[in-house]
């Protein structure tokens, strides 16, 4: 099964992608100083809850990233569907082959996706050159609560070193990047983004019973539900990081 496939199954009940909140989300984007007029870029948009909002709220033009057509495709009619102050375009690409445009947008947003472009450090200098002087950044990654983290939890860190959230707020300042908000998530936010994978999951398996990707759909699924509950529950924490970008 590809696994663009399996990630539009699993994450089919989805609104947003992340184990934050509607709250959580909606705080940081009081912190990221929208306005009208302003261009804002999300990789690794998924099903664009966030651009969707935004241009609900403010006439901003949003452009979203995103390389599983189902959830472009969702990201659209949702859009069309809403009354919006702002305009939507979703590219439908690998992010790593969209040529970044210099200092082109206000307000740079990564949320749970630095792995479209790599590591953390690859997507922050990806993303920040793109974010003009005195714009705004938001990130969204995992950290380690404490180190040595477990083998089954270190593999979530994307090609990049394991970093604490001390790491992570240093990496951003040594970037230019001020930090201006940290949001992190609760165990309730994780279990809840977990649960609506493992729900889609078994509502699947339910409702194909002879498919012929069904045991490799399993052996999917079940590390997720097994590495969740045995190590990265307690080993990893989560948050929103909101920066200033510095000259
Ligand atoms: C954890 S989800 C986060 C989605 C969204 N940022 C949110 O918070 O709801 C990561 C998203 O990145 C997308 N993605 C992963 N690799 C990508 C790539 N190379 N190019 C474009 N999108 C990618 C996935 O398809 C998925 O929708």
């Amino acid at each position: 099964m590809k696994l663009t496939d399996f990630f539009s199954i699993i994450e089919a009940n989805h609104t947003f992608q992340n184990p934050t909140s509607e709250a959580k989300l909606d705080q940081m984007i009081s912190y990221c100083n929208v306005a009208d007029g302003q261009r804002i870029l999300d990789v690794g948009c998924g099903k664009a809850w966030l651009l969707r909002r935004l241009i609900s709220r403010y006439a901003v033009q949003a452009d979203g990233i995103e390389f599983i057509d189902s959830f472009a495709d969702e990201a659209d009619t949702l859009a069309a569907a809403q009354p919006s102050k702002g305009s939507l375009t979703i590219t439908k690409a690998d992010a790593r082959t969209v040529s970044p445009k210099p200092a082109h947008y206000d307000l740079g947003l990564c949320i749970g996706a630095s792995f479209a472009i790599g590591s953390f450090e690859e997507m922050l200098a990806w993303l920040r050159p793109q974010i003009r002087i005195g714009g705004m950044m938001a990130v969204g990654d995992i950290y380690a609560r404490a180190t040595p983290v477990p083998p089954e939890s270190a593999k979530h860190f994307s090609g990049g070193a394991v970093r604490s959230l001390q790491d992570t707020a240093k990496m951003l300042d040594e970037n230019g990047l001020r930090l201006v908000g940290l949001i992190d998530s609760s165990l309730d936010d994780w279990d809840r983004y977990e649960s609506l994978h493992w729900h889609a999951a078994d509502a699947w398996l339910q409702n194909n019973p002879d498919h012929p990707e069904r045991n490799e759909f399993e052996a999917l699924i079940e590390p997720f539900k097994r590495d969740h509950i045995h190590s990265d529950r307690e080993s990893l924490g989560w948050s929103l990081f909101v920066c200033r970008v510095l000259a």
